[in-house]
């Protein structure tokens, strides 16, 4: 009588397959949980800086090994070295025989690519040095993936790309109108994917993310951008003392409190979100572009109340002028990141998001620091 064939296997878990056929069918049942614990190793551009680092966490929480890829312009090579397990290489996804040389050493079986300017203002005024890190760093990297034959690829991309919203919440198929270099740069990343999943077959998913906040809950990592943009950090700078105030831009938008409402997204969730990406196209998901939110969205005025009360301290507000380009609110549908990866965020309460965020800013900018 023929053996019977092993269960169908992940591609990860090859090699051990050909071991595997030689073994009596019996031990299969014990190998089979074993060889799950085989994962492909992950690299991470971008794993230095603040949701990358989150997301190696996770990653290496769910038994992938990592290796990072960061220029360190931005990163924190301190944290990757007291809290992940990961390599990480210094350099730039605009260096290809880098890439080349890594991607030769390493049995890399997807990419997750973090790297990137992120500073809308910045993107502005420096319109070349966005288009060069984001478009063509990223164009080098999918094509020494291409050329050592690696075909799964994560990509953080940006509700920034939708601009202005039509429909709120603001689901995928809404239509492109990014009005910074920024959004364009990553605007032009997701039109490549979909070139290159038609001509090459590399399959990927774009996260278009919405405002990632918060901090991982064990305190071991969190934001510490330089310079800081994002409203939680600077309001929680102000609680600490080390800025006056915090301004408020425009108190006269058609909101229930005249404030911006933003969809806030844990650190954490984005991550977890990250590993089931992975998961889908490793198990051979298409390639899909998946917003990452809330679904529930917040006034600048929750947001600094709300920080008044998790941290206990009086935080001054200065009152502008709107800034131009601010959309009332922002406000992503998560349909699609339930349907497709069953994910649903941990940590979707502010009070959460901002104690998390607080604990990590007491850690890393309080007063013994
Ligand atoms: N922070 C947000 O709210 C937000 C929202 C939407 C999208 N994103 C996207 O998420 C990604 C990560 O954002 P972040 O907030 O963690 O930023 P970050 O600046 O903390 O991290 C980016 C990291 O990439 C590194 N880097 C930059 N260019 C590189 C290159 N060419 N090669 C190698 N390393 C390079 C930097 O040194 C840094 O460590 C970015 O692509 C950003 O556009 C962020």
């Amino acid at each position: 009588m023929a053996a019977p064939s092993p269960p169908d296997l992940c591609p990860a878990a090859c090699l051990t397959a050909v071991r595997l056929i030689e073994i009596a069918p019996a031990t299969w049942s014990v190998l089979i949980p074993m060889m799950s614990m085989d994962k492909p190793t992950i690299l991470v551009t971008g794993g230095a800086g603040y949701i990358g680092s989150h997301a190696v966490l996770a990653l290496e929480a769910a038994g992938y090994p990592v290796v990072i890829l960061d220029s360190l312009e931005y990163g924190h090579p301190e944290l990757v070295k007291q809290h992940l397990k990961a390599e990480l290489i210094v350099g730039s996804t605009r260096d290809r025989a880098l890439l080349d040389d890594l991607l030769s050493r390493h049995n890399i079986g997807a990419v997750m690519h973090f790297a990137a300017y992120i500073a809308v203002g910045e993107s502005v005024s420096a319109p070349a040095e966005y288009y060069h890190n984001n478009v063509v760093g990223t164009l080098t990297l999918l094509e020494a993936m291409l050329a050592a034959d690696i075909k799964r690829f994560v990509f953080s991309s940006t509700c920034a790309i939708y601009g202005p919203p039509k429909t709120l919440p603001i689901p995928e198929d809404h239509p492109k109108n990014p009005i910074s270099p920024y959004a364009a740069s990553k605007l032009m990343v997701e039109q490549m994917l979909q070139d290159f999943d038609q001509a090459y077959g590399l399959k990927s998913v774009a996260f278009r993310y919405f405002n990632a906040a918060g901090a991982d809950p064990e305190g071991r990592l969190g934001e510490d951008h330089q310079p800081e943009t994002h409203l939680i950090p600077l309001v929680l700078m102000a609680a600490l003392g080390r800025r006056d105030n915090i301004a408020i831009f425009g108190t006269d938008y058609p909101t229930p409190d005249g404030t911006c409402i933003r969809d806030y997204i844990h650190v954490s969730d984005l991550a977890s979100a990250h590993v089931r990406g992975i998961d889908y196209l490793l198990a051979g998901g298409d390639s899909a572009f998946i917003n990452l939110g809330n679904g529930n969205g917040f006034s600048v005025r929750e947001v600094i109340e709300t920080a008044r009360q998790v941290t206990g301290r009086p935080i001054a507000v200065v009152e502008r002028d709107r800034r131009p380009g601010d959309p009332p609110s922002l406000v992503g549908s998560g349909d699609r990141a339930r349907d497709l990866l069953n994910w649903h965020p941990q940590y979707p309460d502010l009070e959460s998001i901002i104690a998390h965020a607080w604990q990590w800013h007491l850690m890393r900018h309080g007063p013994q620091n």
